[in-house]
């Protein structure tokens, strides 16, 4: 049933990964993009993780913005990953990795902020996602949230993630 799952996410998103900058679709996520931009608030020599990466281009407008970011994106999606690679002007500050959100192959507190972009809502189990997200935050470290909710919200919210690491926080509901 989950192995069914990842497999019908994973051809799912290798399909669509050849045309996904190009379909309309495409201009929302710049645009929800360059908006989270404007709340980041990071350090200059930063360690950052992007879950559910896609085509990289969250990370690669990061790097730009952030000329000493270091920055892993991971995806379940090889082929979502072979155009993240093919488009990376920032090598080897940025890496792109295969891998599922749910189990994350890194250190404790190996990453300054976790990012997730319009992922989140794919995720089977996203009480996992967060445990594994917060294990891999340094202490004080950011996880920015963006996802699409029907909620009106028009401020996006901080909230804390983790009763251990209080001061992880989630930015959330960014809507434009
Ligand atoms: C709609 S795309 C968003 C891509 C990118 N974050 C952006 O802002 O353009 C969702 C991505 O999440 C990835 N994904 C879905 N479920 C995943 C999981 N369990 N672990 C890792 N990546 C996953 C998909 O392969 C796809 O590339």
């Amino acid at each position: 049933m989950t192995f069914g799952f990842f497999s019908n996410k994973k051809l799912l998103f290798d399909r669509w990964a050849s045309s996904y900058d190009w379909l309309f679709p495409s201009v929302f996520y710049r645009a929800i993009h360059k908006r989270l931009l404007e709340y980041i608030n990071l350090p200059k020599q930063v360690n950052v993780l992007d879950i559910g990466c896609g085509t990289g281009r969250l990370l690669e407008r990061l790097a730009s913005e952030f000329t000493a970011l270091k920055g892993i994106g991971l995806d379940l999606s090889t082929n979502m990953l072979r155009m993240a690679r093919l488009s990376n002007h920032h090598h080897p500050r940025l890496i792109f990795v295969e891998g599922k959100a749910e189990s994350l192959a890194f250190a404790d507190g190996q990453f300054d902020a976790v990012f997730s972009t319009i992922s989140f809502l794919h995720y089977l189990e996203p009480q996992q996602v967060f445990n594994e997200i917060a294990r891999v935050l340094s202490p004080g470290g950011y996880f920015y949230l963006v996802d699409i909710t029907s909620k009106k919200d028009t401020e996006p919210q901080i909230l804390p993630i983790s009763p251990v690491e209080l001061d992880s926080t989630a930015l959330i509901n960014v809507s434009f």
